[in-house]
């Protein structure tokens, strides 16, 4: 466990864990405010977010902060964005498990030190390996579920909204959901 943020993102720069290493342009390792009492895991970066080093940069990204901003949160403000996976895998394809497991170690880590109080897993694979292996996503999407003192909420992921968009208006009320969870909580959240 390395207990300083910054020490934490140089080594992860880089790792050379997985199989991964070998295609990625950059290693993403999240964005946001790393005193954020929400965090957002989506499954493994894209191809612009290879290119650029931050997460949800390309046309999902752009919902995802429309979204956002809609309930008055801003990932340069008061959320932290990071993934299951740091690195790219191959024509977008699902992380494997073995990469899977050879990375979470960095998001236990960026878990431990941010000690956030809500997680929102964007998509079934954040979903299923944060919440549980069975997870449905279509069925269960918008419910809290509570695992060791956090509230961890499966939501649609952003590209398949993009695809599916009659599925909008039903991810749109999780993230208003998640909003009324922030005030009931009374977290203190950034706004400036
Ligand atoms: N999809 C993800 O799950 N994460 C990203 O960072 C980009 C797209």
């Amino acid at each position: 466990m390395i207990d300083n943020w910054e020490t934490l993102r140089e080594s992860c720069l880089e790792c050379r864990k997985c199989g991964l290493c070998e295609t990625r342009h950059n290693v993403v390792f999240g964005v946001g405010n790393p005193q954020a009492k929400v965090l957002f895991v989506g499954e493994g970066p894209g191809e612009n977010e290879d290119l650029q080093g931050e997460p949800f940069v390309g046309r999902g990204g752009q919902l995802l902060d429309k979204f956002l901003a809609a309930v008055d949160l801003d990932r340069k403000k008061n959320i932290y964005i990071a993934n299951i996976v740091k690195c790219r895998p191959p024509k977008n394809r699902d992380p494997l498990p073995e990469e899977q497991e050879a990375c979470i170690g960095w998001l236990r880590n960026q878990f431990a030190l941010l000690r956030p109080k809500i997680i929102v897993c964007l998509g079934r694979v954040a979903g299923m390996k944060m919440i549980k292996p069975d997870l449905k996503i279509t069925k269960e999407h918008g419910i809290f579920f509570e695992k060791g003192g956090v509230l961890m909420m499966p939501t649609l992921h952003p590209a398949a909204l993009l695809r599916n968009s009659n599925q909008k208006p039903a991810a749109f009320e999780d993230f208003l959901k998640l909003r009324e969870k922030i005030d009931e909580l009374g977290l203190d959240i950034a706004k400036e």
